[in-house]
Order: C-alpha cells, then sequence, then structure tokens
C-alpha cells in the first residue's frame, strides 16, 4: 500500500499533516498529483467545529494538479495532462446537474442541497500530495500551457462563487453594484460585478488593507462599515439605492444593509453561509412589494465552467495573483491556517505546495 502526506481533521483545532493511505483511481475517478492548493474560509469552519466532517477525513477542495492515474472509463484526458479541478464536483448526470443546477447534484437522484461539494467534505481533499477526482470526465479541466498554477488555482472556488455573484444578480451595463465585505469572496464579486459591466462599483469592508485591494478589483468608490452609514451613502451615491447588491459575508447585519442598500426591483444576490435566523425587517423590503429579487448561489463547478474561467484569465480579462498573497509547504499548512485564520500580515489567500 502507498502512502502519501495529507492534512487530516481529526476534530475541533485538531488537523495535522501525517501519511495516509494514496488513493487508487476507481471506475470513472481520476487521481491527480497536487501541485497547488489554498485554504478557504469553509476550512476554517471545519477546523473551528462550525461546520461537520467526519474525523480522520482529508480536507481541502481546491485542486492544481497533474494526472496521475486514469479509471477505467475515462477517455477524456491523458496521463500527464496539467488540470484544474472545481471545489464542486458535479456528477453532471443526476436531474438537478442536467437541469443546470449542478452545485445541487443529487448523485444520481433528484436533488441535493450542497450535493456537488464532495472535496473535503464528503470525501478526501485537496490538502494532500494526492486527490481522487469523482466524475473524472466532468470535472478534469486542462490547463492551458501559457498559465501557471498561480494563475489558475482560486478559480476553483473564490473566483468562480464571486463571480457567480454577479452573474446570479444578471448585472447589466450600466448597473451600479454594491459589494458587502471584500474578503477572498468580495472581492472577487467586485471582479465579477466589472466585468459583468456594471458602472458604478462600491466596496464595503472594515479593513484598510483589503479597502485597497478593492479598488485594485474594480471597485470605484469603497465604504468603511466601521464609519459610514452604508445604505444611506450607497443611497445617495446611486441616486435613491443600487442597482444589485452583492452579500459576501455571511451575516444578518450585511444582509440587512444589501437590503436597505437596493433600488425598488433591486436584486439581492446573497454568496454568504448563514447560521440563525435572518430577519427581513418590513420596511426594508417594501412589506415585500417592492418587486425585489433575492438570489443564493453556491460556487458553480465541472469542467466547462473552470474551461471558461481560464480563458478570462488567458485573455486578460482579470488577474487573481494579487490575492495570492503567502505561500506555505504542505508540512507548513498548520502555519498557514493560523496566518490565515486571524487574516494577518495583509494576508488574502495562501498557496499550499504539496
Ligand atoms: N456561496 C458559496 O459558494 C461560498 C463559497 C465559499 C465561501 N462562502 C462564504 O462567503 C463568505 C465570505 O468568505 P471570505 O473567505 O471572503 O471571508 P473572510 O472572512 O475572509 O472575509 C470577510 C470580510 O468581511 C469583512 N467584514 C466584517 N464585518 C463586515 C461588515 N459588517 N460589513 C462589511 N464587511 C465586513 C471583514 O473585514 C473581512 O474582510 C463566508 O460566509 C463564506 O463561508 C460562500
Ligand atoms: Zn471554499
Ligand atoms: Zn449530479
Amino acid at each position: 500500500m502507498e502512502k502519501m502526506k495529507a492534512n487530516v481533521f481529526h476534530g475541533k483545532d485538531d488537523i495535522r499533516v501525517e501519511e495516509v493511505e494514496k488513493p487508487r483511481a476507481r471506475v470513472g475517478e481520476a487521481v491527480i498529483r497536487v501541485t497547488l492548493t489554498t485554504i478557504c474560509g469553509t476550512d476554517l469552519h471545519i477546523v473551528r467545529g462550525e461546520y461537520p466532517v467526519a474525523p480522520g477525513l482529508v480536507i481541502g477542495h481546491e485542486p492544481v494538479g497533474v494526472i496521475e492515474e486514469l479509471g477505467e472509463g475515462v477517455t477524456s484526458h491523458r496521463i500527464g495532462d496539467r488540470v484544474l479541478v472545481g471545489a464542486i464536483t458535479p456528477c453532471g448526470q443526476c436531474r438537478a446537474c442536467l437541469s443546470g443546477h449542478a452545485s445541487q447534484c443529487g448523485h444520481g437522484e433528484g436533488y441535493e442541497a450542497l450535493g456537488g461539494w464532495r472535496f473535503g467534505n464528503t470525501i478526501n481533499g485537496a490538502q494532500a500530495e494526492y486527490v481522487r477526482v469523482p466524475y473524472a470526465q466532468a470535472n478534469l479541466a486542462k490547463i492551458p500551457d501559457e498559465l501557471t498554477d498561480e494563475q489558475v488555482v482560486l478559480l476553483s472556488d473564490i473566483a468562480s462563487t464571486g463571480f457567480s455573484g454577479a452573474e446570479s444578480a444578471r448585472i447589466k451595463i450600466g448597473d451600479s453594484v454594491v459589494v458587502f465585505a471584500q474578503g477572498p469572496i468580495g472581492l472577487c464579486g467586485t471582479a465579477g460585478a466589472k466585468l459583468m459591466g456594471a458602472s458604478l462599483i462600491i466596496g464595503v469592508d472594515g479593513d484598510d488593507h483589503r479597502l485597497a485591494v478593492s479598488k485594485q478589483m474594480g471597485a470605484d468608490v469603497t465604504l468603511d462599515y466601521r464609519s459610514v452609514d452604508v445604505p444611506a451613502e450607497v443611497r445617495r451615491l446611486t441616486g435613491g439605492g443600487a442597482d444589485v447588491a452583492i452579500e459576501a459575508l455571511g451575516t444578518p447585519q450585511t444582509f440587512e444593509s444589501a437590503l436597505r442598500s437596493l433600488r425598488p426591483a433591486g436584486t439581492l444576490s446573497s454568496l454568504g453561509v448563514y447560521s440563525g435566523k435572518l430577519e427581513i425587517p418590513y420596511e426594508a423590503f417594501a412589506a415585500g412589494i417592492g418587486d425585489h429579487r433575492i438570489v443564493t448561489t453556491l460556487c458553480p463547478g465541472g469542467k466547462e465552467r473552470m474551461r471558461r474561467l481560464m480563458d478570462v484569465v488567458l485573455h486578460g480579462r482579470v488577474d487573481l495573483r494579487p490575492l495570492l498573497t503567502h505561500r506555505f509547504k504542505l508540512e507548513e499548512i498548520t502555519e498557514a491556517y493560523q496566518l490565515f485564520g486571524e487574516r494577518k500580515d495583509g494576508v488574502l489567500k495562501v498557496a499550499i505546495e504539496p
């Protein structure tokens, strides 16, 4: 039995890099040698015990690598291909996938909420030397030779998610857009709003460094929620309310501020992961008859999504490298979690090299 190094979740605040069994490709699967990965805010929720996964699971869900082994039936790729795999790995064949809702993949049946999120959730993940990719034919996206691992690693999750916040809102050319929170997801929401043709983009956060990066990613104006009444200022800047508000934090406060920043018939596009109760005050919502739209989105995955996102980078429409601020070896991942979790030293995303 061959071994590999991997970051294993053992329980709350207990992750360890240790030797585990190296995966083998079964029918329809592939094994890739991971060349670069990263840590997601969702991994922090897992390590802090706020999102349950089974002890013994290898965590992480953002793999870039080289195909090491192809299982029976995988004819679309060759061993040695460099590939990007989305954080969400839909089966491509169930009712949800074939209806265009692949992130809610039903595992061969109807729909299952978050069912497309498998890596580091229901199966072993990417913070490892090797990772087994399910439904390989639907999920391995070949990386163009011109692109480096660093240019594509953030497309797997945060860029796909952030951009989808703008896409789900159906931003139109000339729209005004406010993005609540400029963490990695919100910054990609800002970049997504720009890609979609927004005219005025307002980035909201309370961290000076992140507000500066917000401008770099496309914000025209930034607001510090610590010192500004954000909804009032957004209504002033937009002449009555933004066309679109993207929520990228997942708190009742930002959800409500997003709603209060909208014009009637505006769209609230929510990306945050919430816990507890979310209340909607009637007056922020025109008593329910203001023609508002509220949409939510889980990160889109699958090889076609990854191909499109890599094209966006290849043709110079967006550069995510400024978000990759630190680099660690897999052996040092506990240190990386600490830095990332404490948001120290201007960290946005950390590159992890197995
Ligand atoms: N929808 C999806 O598929 C998906 C995917 C990944 C992550 N997420 C979720 O997206 C959210 C954001 O993730 P992240 O990694 O960017 O988070 P993060 O924790 O790195 O960043 C959050 C940011 O919010 C700012 N902030 C705090 N309070 C604020 C306030 N009142 N107003 C404005 N900004 C405020 C902080 O300064 C920080 O910069 C999380 O809820 C995460 O779980 C969703
Ligand atoms: Zn994630
Ligand atoms: Zn499916």
